[in-house]
């Protein structure tokens, strides 16, 4: 049965392979700044309130005006990324995720990080009134990101705009909509709900004590590496396995190699075996699927690649819902 449905995955992907390899001749550059229509002329121009799209800038992507000012995205792409920001006037970016900001890049545009981490269930009232001070004390334009800029510095930006006064539950629903939050996470949606707005006083505090690198440690220092992994790898993927030209450093095995060693280091992480047999068994599972799909990379067998690919998507898929995101 096994072998059946392999084979026939097998057949199906070398015709995809085909049609792809025939669409992909002249490929499209993936680092090139899509500007949204709606945007206007201008590379540079900043991010607004009216638009109603997400814009892109060269080394930014995501980008959501949630009030003047106050601005979201995806996390900045080197140099690249926080030359835009220069350009646009930013001098405070906040990472609101668990990966190590990239504060050498930063300085070097005399931009100063704030690293203030979330999970994936909600936003803590402390968090909110952390990063609404952050907004209060910094008098020019400010860039909050996660890695896609989509759940959790949506959800951040929104909920700290609501509680610094620079706008309203229902307006930072409206964007977080814009931003592409996934309805699934309940609790983010929710923290933008309920937010309130401070007062001035509450507001006021001395922001040089907020950490440019929080320390993150254990599971979710994993995890934040594992999800930078995983997107090289679908990078890879996307591109039959080969080096991108755009990316010539991207080598799969590489990375796989990272990626089976990031889950079998889980087995050892005090937080994972405090869990139940649920998140186990899951746990378990993608350890698998991770070192299978590493030796099917070395191996040459794109169609199997693909298929323990999309296996082990749906492994964090299926872990993040119980254990993470409620
Ligand atoms: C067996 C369970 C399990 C699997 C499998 C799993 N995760 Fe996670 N992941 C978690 C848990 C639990 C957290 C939340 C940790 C916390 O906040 O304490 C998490 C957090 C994360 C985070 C947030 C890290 C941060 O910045 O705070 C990302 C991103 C992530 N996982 C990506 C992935 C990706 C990508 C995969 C699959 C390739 C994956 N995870 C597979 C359990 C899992």
């Amino acid at each position: 049965m096994r072998m059946q449905r392999s084979a026939s995955r097998t057949v199906r992907l070398g015709f995809l392979l085909a049609a792809l390899a025939a669409a992909c001749t002249a490929p499209v550059p993936r680092n090139e700044p899509r500007e949204a229509p709606a945007h206007g002329p201008g590379p540079l121009a900043p991010p607004r309130l009216a638009d109603s799209k997400p814009i892109n800038l060269p080394g930014l992507h995501n980008i959501v005006a949630y009030a003047d000012g106050v601005w979201t995205g995806a996390v900045p792409e080197g140099d690249e990324g926080f030359a835009t920001l220069e350009s646009l006037g930013v001098h405070l970016v906040v990472s609101v995720d668990g990966a190590v900001p990239d504060v050498d890049s930063a300085r070097r545009h005399s931009i100063r990080y704030i690293h203030l981490p979330i999970s994936y269930d909600t936003v803590s009232q402390e968090r909110q009134l952390q990063l609404a001070q952050v907004i209060a004390s910094t008098p020019g334009p400010i860039y909050m990101h996660c890695h896609h800029g989509k759940h959790r510095s949506a959800a951040a930006v929104g909920a700290a705009a609501v509680v610094a006064g620079r706008t309203d539950p229902a307006a930072a629903v409206e964007r977080m909509k814009i931003s592409g939050t996934a309805p699934a996470y309940e609790g983010l949606w929710s923290a933008v709900r309920n937010a309130k707005p401070a007062d001035a006083a509450a507001l006021a505090t001395d922001i040089g004590a907020f950490p440019s690198i929080a320390t993150v440690t254990g599971l979710v220092a994993a995890m934040a590496e594992i999800d930078l992994v995983n997107d090289l790898v679908r990078t890879a993927k996307e591109n039959q396995w080969q080096p991108p030209s755009f990316h010539p450093d991207l080598v799969a095995p590489k990375e796989t190699r990272r990626l089976r060693d990031l889950f079998a280091s889980l087995v050892r992480d005090a937080e994972s075996q405090a869990m139940d047999a649920g998140y186990k068994k899951v746990l378990d599972r993608a350890i698998v699927e991770a070192s299978d799909l590493d030796e099917a990379v070395r191996q040459g067998d794109a169609a199997k690649s693909d298929a323990l690919f999309a296996a082990l998507g749906k492994s964090c898929k299926e872990c993040h819902q119980p254990y993470r995101d409620k």
